[in-house]
């Protein structure tokens, strides 16, 4: 098994070049299905969720070809239209694989997908939307058989919540259904926008028709195309709260700065001085940061909740108390108690934290419960005195390609043991 052991205390200074966006990618590949010929993918990162993405077009026939930061997809004809148990519980993306089966072959046999455990994720906005566009879903002990009826055609849809993943399965189908289809209250997600740059990229016809409205006009084939993947924001912005506890100098480099706009006005406010240049982010922080008051995490253009976590490993240690409202997620405090383990004083209660930071945090045993939770433990060991050792690390590797490796680079006295 796998784990990380962290000396704590190392000030951190160098570059880091981020990589492509997790959140990015995943549906992305879920989307090269609907391609008649070739998507070559830049900037992939390697990570496990994405290998499970490849694993799945794999299955389902796909010619690919992962060479690290390029994937290339090519659908050809044979194709399955049914998706294993064990793949589909490996991450929740699997489900956006949905609506491009539906889209390219009028059917879809799959299970609920897994992913990170915080509290329960339904799909319940993605299927009422898929059955009011024409699809016949049988849900039965968790497993899910889908057919189009008639045929799959546009819709206009108002979504109750701006879900991400729902309005990427309503864009996968609604991009070659036969008319038009109206997303209100839509994902605003710089990872929705990238996925809509990519499929109009391949010839679908998506324009934002005002503030969350997406408007599809459908578009009998798609052809293939070269696409790069946005910058990974919430990499980005775990790295800004390395140097943030380490009274680190990073430059962070392949950024997107105004993805990262809430991550910077938080740090700024906790005493960092951050310099935005053309596509690279200079983070600089003082010897202890200042407390945070209030991280609220909201859809974007918010504060994101896969930030959360690592923001508030870094208010441990901030002088004074932070408070953080999580409101997209029921249940995201899970790393909480491990947090504890270091000597953070934190109270969590249903989609609150107050974190009343302390002036050092010192080296522990801790395991990682799930992905963003991980990261913040990896963050506290790194300001903590004295050595720590993080375990069930493969949470970690579904987020952040070499972690240890580049964390090592700038200093962090860090690394991966058997
Ligand atoms: C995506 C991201 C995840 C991020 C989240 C919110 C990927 C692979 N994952 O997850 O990292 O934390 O967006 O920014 O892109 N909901 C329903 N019914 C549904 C769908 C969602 O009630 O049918 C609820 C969820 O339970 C949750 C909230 O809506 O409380 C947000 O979910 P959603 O935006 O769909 O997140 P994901 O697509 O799962």
């Amino acid at each position: 098994m796998e784990k990380l052991i962290i000396e704590g205390g190392h000030r951190l200074h160098g570059s880091i070049s981020i990589h492509g966006a997790k959140n990015s990618v995943l549906p992305i590949l879920a989307a090269t299905l609907l391609v008649d010929g070739v998507s070559e993918i830049d900037n992939c990162p390697r990570l496990s969720d994405v290998d499970a993405s490849v694993r799945i077009l794999q299955h389902l026939g796909c010619d690919v070809t992962a060479e690290y930061p390029m994937i290339a997809v090519h659908p050809g004809g044979t194709c399955r239209t049914d998706i294993p148990d064990h793949l589909m519980r490996e991450m929740r993306s699997s489900i956006i694989f949905l609506g491009a089966l539906i889209a390219r072959y009028g059917e879809a046999h799959l299970s609920y997908p897994g992913g990170c455990e915080l509290g329960p994720r339904p799909i319940d906005l993605h299927l009422s939307a898929l059955r009011k566009m024409g699809v016949h879903i049988d849900e039965k002990h968790g497993h899910l058989d889908c057919y189009i009826e008639k045929e799959l055609h546009g819709s206009d849809i108002s979504l109750s919540f701006p879900s991400v993943g729902a309005t990427e399965n309503i864009l996968l189908a609604a991009v070659t259904a036969k008319g038009k289809t109206v997303i209100r209250n839509a994902a605003r997600e710089p990872e929705i926008q990238d996925l809509c740059h990519y499929l109009n990229a391949c010839g679908a016809n998506i324009v934002r028709a005002g503030e969350g409205v997406l408007e599809i006009e459908g578009v009998p084939h798609l052809h293939g195309t070269s696409h790069r993947i946005l910058p990974d924001r919430i990499e980005a912005a775990t790295y800004m709260t390395a140097a943030a506890v380490t009274g680190g100098t990073l430059l962070l480099k392949n950024i997107d700065p105004p993805h990262l706009a809430p991550a910077v006005s938080l740090l700024e406010e906790a005493g960092c001085h951050i310099r935005v240049l053309d596509g690279e982010l200079l983070i600089d922080a003082p010897a202890r940061i200042r407390r945070m008051r209030l991280v609220h995490t909201t859809p974007y253009p918010g504060f994101p909740t896969d930030a959360a976590a690592p923001f508030l490993a870094a208010a441990c240690i901030a002088s004074g108390t932070s408070v953080f409202i999580e409101t997209i997620f029921d249940n995201r405090y899970g790393y909480v108690g491990e947090l504890t383990r270091f000597g953070a004083h934190i109270k969590a209660e249903g989609r609150m934290a107050v974190v009343e930071g302390v002036p050092s945090l010192s080296g522990a045993a801790v395991k990682c419960t799930d992905l963003r939770g991980g990261a913040a433990l990896v963050i506290a060991a790194l300001a903590a005195e004295g050595e720590s050792e993080i375990t069930e690390i493969q949470h970690i590797f579904r987020g952040y390609e070499a972690l240890s490796d580049t964390l090592a680079r700038v200093g962090a006295h860090i690394r991966l043991e058997q």
